[in-house]
């Protein structure tokens, strides 16, 4: 049986590990062989010392290993893109369409809400109807029919990092970043595509908490992909106020509409148009900016909007959302005072929103897909008195106004 802690100690010691010695921890641990407690020394030792590329790219490939791999080689090219989390960070559901209107191929596997970050499964959900758990076999067809397909995560893909992220949620590990690297890279290595955009975000809203270890991040999770012969193209971004203008999943749902309608530009359109130029313009080896050029027609002349309704559609999900306008708020909150808008607490915003039950917090919680927030400014905007600066969706007067207290701290306006 595999010594733990003689592994633990080599990492300590800056002593090599050997890719059977991490393959056999890592094996052993996903079939239960060994438990929380045997295995949890491995994982401390990588967490509080560093470990080299060569270890970092056979832990991914333990994990990777550990579970199926999507074959998309019938597909040709594909691309796929991960965001590594924040809040109204919509993306995906304006990127896939545009992506798939372009025929650059996308099948987006994505998770729930986590903590104080929402997920695109909950906002797609919002979709009345709409089946995120479908058949792998079936997401394939529907990206060969229509280009591209939104659906949750499968347990089959690299299950060792499932079991992996649960023990360190349970004992604090997860804030490092060679072990985020690994996860996230085992992961996007089991979903097959041949070019994999990571928009790794950075600020008070994000993972990450500044540009310098976004890039760190960045660049280990590019190592990886050079490893595994993948193209992988990092994009950094600031996370340090909300990406969109809502927080919510039928809120953030809305603006993704609204987005491919041309009606709102928020820092969620600039990004989206940023990454989906990306990846066409990888995908087809075309310039930057002529891709760009691209994205944007397809949003201006709505072939992005009817290809988003046309994947709604064969997810089994009700179009009723793309003819909604925003319903008047519970309560609306007024700025007190003339000024600029110079912060926001993010990440508690994202944690308030995550408490009117928009994320998942335990097993057994329902989603309240309604809830949620619409705010109206950036960092930099002039505001003046009695200006709204909040709007609150809730599920009753009194939340609303719990919310709002709360949601006061979070902005400060000069
Ligand atoms: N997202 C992941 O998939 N894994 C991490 O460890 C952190 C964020």
């Amino acid at each position: 049986m595999i010594d733990i802690n003689k592994l633990a100690e080599k990492i300590k010691n800056k002593v090599a590990l050997t890719k059977i010695e991490i393959y056999e921890a890592v094996e052993n641990y996903t079939k239960n062989r060994i438990s929380d407690e045997q295995f949890l020394p491995f994982i401390k030792a990588i967490y509080e010392y560093d470990i080299s590329d060569k270890e970092l790219y056979y832990l991914t490939m333990a994990m990777l290993d550990s579970g199926e791999k999507l074959d998309l080689t019938n597909l040709k090219s594909v691309v796929d893109k991960h965001s590594t989390g924040g809040v109204s960070d919509t993306t995906t559901i304006i990127i896939v369409p545009i992506c798939a209107s372009l025929n650059t191929k996308m099948l987006k596997l994505s998770g729930r809400g986590l903590g104080f970050t929402g997920g695109t499964c909950d906002k797609l959900e919002s979709f009345k109807g709409y089946k995120t758990d479908i058949d792998i076999q079936k997401a394939i067809q529907l990206v060969q029919q229509n280009g591209g397909c939104m659906l949750t995560t499968s347990k089959e893909l690299a299950p060792a990092d499932k079991k992996i992220y649960a023990l360190r949620n349970k004992t604090g590990l997860v804030d490092n970043i060679n072990l985020i690297a690994s996860s996230i890279m085992s992961k996007k290595l089991a979903c097959g595509a041949n070019i994999i955009v990571l928009d790794v975000k950075y600020g008070n809203g994000a993972f990450m908490p500044d540009k310098k270890s976004a890039k760190i991040l960045g660049k280990k999770m590019q190592k990886i992909g050079k490893y595994a012969n993948k193209k992988v193209k990092i994009v950094l971004g600031k996370m340090n106020q909300p990406l969109g203008f809502n927080v919510g999943p039928k809120l953030e749902t809305m603006e993704a509409i609204n987005i491919l309608k041309g009606k709102e530009k928020s820092n969620l359109y600039y990004d989206s148009i940023k990454l989906a130029s990306i990846c066409v313009s990888l995908d087809k080896h075309i310039p930057y900016f002529v891709a760009k050029h691209k994205v944007k027609k397809v949003i201006k002349n709505q072939t992005a909007l009817n290809k988003l309704k046309t994947m709604v559609s064969c997810q089994d999900g009700s179009l009723d959302l793309f003819n909604q306008e925003y319903k008047t708020p519970t309560l609306v909150i007024k700025s007190n005072k003339n000024g600029k808008v110079v912060f926001f607490n993010t990440k508690e915003i994202g944690n308030i929103v995550a408490q009117m039950g928009t994320v998942k917090l335990e097993e057994n919680d329902t989603i309240n897909y309604d809830n949620g927030i619409r705010t109206f400014h950036k960092i930099g905007n002039k505001v003046k008195t009695n200006e709204p600066i909040f709007y609150i969706y809730a599920s009753s007067k009194s939340m609303a106004k719990e919310v709002g207290n709360k949601l006061k701290k979070c902005i400060e306006i000069k």
